[in-house]
């Protein structure tokens, strides 16, 4: 992909479908293939009524031993023009849709890469079950398009400008009446597709939403039923279907008017200018051959126009899905790496230092709250800085920046010097291990989703992580130890569980900074003891920032950070903070309360 970041400029029916040249591009060898296997197919057929003509005037018409001769030929030349136009379509078919199939996949798999790369505010306006149902049919569609219709376009173009010739070579004056008949019949029909273009693209989203709305609730399916919404949440995606269902049918409608419009005018059309031609061969102005041969013509040159009007509705519908695919792979993020980005070569032995300077921060989504006001911090290689504060003070954001998830509207982080923004997200990010708040296991074994922290290592080094994490001891009672598969996001395991599945993939990476938000927030007293005592072995010979609820956690921190709306309110240890007695003191007193009852 090219690396401008203007959007293409907004273009307009089927010339959206020229974005799809690119992915066309790197197959041309097979497309000229098909062109030719295409252009021979056509023009056999363009044969066939001359090879008629020939059979009814020259077959029927001489005498004696020479006519049995004659039809002998003009049969066997029939049936090698068959042999021809046979294999002639066969292999457009296979060239044509081997490119329709290769397309599609090609389409998915860099829509696919482009969505993995957006940031978090993409997906914060998008409903991931939307961006699955676009790579799924809306992709479909092209793969009709580049499959089928755009050869039975070309084809049915040859067929109908050939056609139209030999009708005119056969008969001036009956093709020209035609002509303009046929004229006043393609206009509407031109008219009528742009409409079922437009009903197609209303289609599509319709789909599009009730899969987002699918994908949700599928996800959230433990707490549709606690509540026992089941019947409401099944209400809602029926009424979501049933959209879908009425804005396809107004495009079915259009088109099926579309086709009885198209079929009835040009067969009209048709059928009338045959009249005029079975006078003419009645007053002996026409050779029968010649009448059959205009037949057959005629009737090439209204299948060509029908199979148009048919393929126009297909490739409008296309023109719709590759829209919003086009508009979803020119998606910008803004969080890119830069065009040069800087080396990150660690000084310290023991972790990263950490400069956050008078960082000023608001969501997208939320521009006039900020969420971090005036935020500075530093922290030396190798220090362990703990984080505390109520809920919703901005510390998970903090972090969010920290791996530049967003960048902030003001103020620099500076990771060993250099700004973050410097840098390659990958080796950025590289740096950083995470355990997030909300853990994700994946639907894989133990073994997989430990080593997802760091794909190359040996399972020793996996089991070594987890024993680091006290996460081994349970793994190993499960049925299949390290094999055993946790369930799609980790449903079989508990929440403290989880928990140190990531606690064992964040060790793995073994990362010069090391970012814990809450980490044992779910974890019971025993499995937090244990914990506990791995972070600290962990934190050893890295910069380490942890977000604590339980003040316990963080007490033995060099420094403790204490933020309440996006600001830092108080620094110091845990002695100098309670014997200060603002708000961690507070917070202290309550947990400490809360502890001995
Ligand atoms: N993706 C988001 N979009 C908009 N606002 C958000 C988003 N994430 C968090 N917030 C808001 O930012 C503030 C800080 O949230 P957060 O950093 O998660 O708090 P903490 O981790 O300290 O509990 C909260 O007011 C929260 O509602
Ligand atoms: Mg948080």
């Amino acid at each position: 992909m090219k690396n401008s970041s203007e959007r293409p400029a907004p273009r307009s029916g089927l010339s959206i479908l020229s974005g799809l040249i690119p992915f066309l591009a790197p197959y041309r060898q097979r497309i000229v293939f098909a062109a030719l296997a295409l252009l021979l197919a056509a023009s056999t057929t363009l044969a066939i009524p001359y090879g008629f003509r020939q059979l009814i005037d020259l077959g029927f018409t001489t005498a004696g031993s020479e006519q049995a001769a004659n039809v002998n030929v003009y049969f066997l030349a029939l049936f090698g023009l068959a042999c021809v136009l046979a294999v002639a379509t066969a292999a457009r078919f296979y060239l044509v849709s081997w490119l329709g199939e290769r397309v599609t996949a090609d389409i998915r798999a860099a829509v696919y890469a482009h969505v993995l790369r957006q940031s978090p505010e993409f997906f914060e306006t998008t409903q991931t079950g939307e961006v699955l149902s676009r790579l799924t049919t809306d992709t479909t569609l092209i793969q009709t398009v580049v499959g089928t219709s755009i050869s039975m376009a070309l084809r049915n173009v040859l067929l109908l400008i050939g056609g139209l010739l030999m009708m005119f070579i056969t008969s001036a004056k009956l093709s020209s009446i035609i002509i303009v008949m046929l004229i006043a019949v393609i206009l509407p029909i031109i008219f009528m597709g742009r409409r079922v273009r437009k009903l197609s693209r209303a289609s599509q989203d319709r789909i599009a939403d009730a899969s987002g709305l699918a994908g949700e609730m599928l996800n959230a399916i433990a707490v549709v039923q606690a509540f026992a919404h089941e019947a409401r949440e099944a209400l809602r995606f029926s009424a979501a279907v049933e959209h879908a269902f009425r804005t396809a049918i107004y495009r079915i409608r259009a088109r099926s008017l579309l086709t009885v419009t198209a079929i009835l005018l040009v067969f009209g059309a048709i059928v009338f200018v045959l009249w005029l031609g079975a006078h003419a061969v009645i007053e002996g102005r026409m050779s029968a051959g010649e009448l059959g041969q205009f037949i057959l013509y005629a009737a090439i040159v209204s299948g060509a126009i029908g199979a148009l009007s048919e393929v126009l509705g297909d490739a409008q519908r296309a023109a719709g899905a590759s829209e919003r695919l086009l508009e979803l792979l020119a998606e910008r993020s803004p969080i890119a790496s830069p065009a040069q980005p800087h080396t990150l070569a660690l000084r310290a032995a023991n972790g990263a230092s950490l400069e956050i300077a008078h960082l000023n921060f608001q969501y997208p989504s939320r521009p006039d709250q900020p969420a971090l006001s005036d935020l500075s911090i530093s922290v030396a290689a190798g220090e362990t800085v703990a984080i505390v504060g109520p809920s919703g003070a901005g510390k998970t954001t903090l972090f969010q920046l920290l791996l530049r998830f967003y960048d902030p509207q003001t103020g620099s982080i500076r990771l060993d010097g250099i700004d973050i923004r410097e840098l390659d997200l990958q080796v950025l990010r590289n740096a950083i291990g995470i355990v997030p708040q909300d853990t994700v296991v994946f639907s894989a074994n133990a073994m997989e989703n430990i080593r997802y922290g760091r794909p190359e290592a040996s399972d020793a080094e996996v089991i070594a992580a987890a024993t680091l994490a006290a996460a081994h001891e349970f793994i190993e009672r499960l049925p299949d130890g390290y094999q055993s598969f946790l369930g799609e996001r980790g449903v079989r395991l508990s929440g403290g569980q989880r928990q140190r599945i990531a606690i064992a993939r964040a060790l793995l990476k073994n990362p010069p900074l090391l970012l814990l938000d809450e980490a044992t927030s779910a974890l019971d007293a025993e499995s937090e003891r244990l914990v506990q005592k791995a972070l600290e072995a962990a934190m050893e010979g890295r910069t380490t920032l942890v977000i604590a609820h339980r003040l316990a956690t963080v007490q033995r921190a060099t420094r403790i950070i204490v933020m309440e709306q996006g600001r830092i309110v108080e620094t110091g240890t845990h002695a100098s903070l309670v014997a200060a007695g603002g708000l961690y003191a507070s917070l202290a007193a309550l947990q400490f309360s809360g502890n001995a009852s």
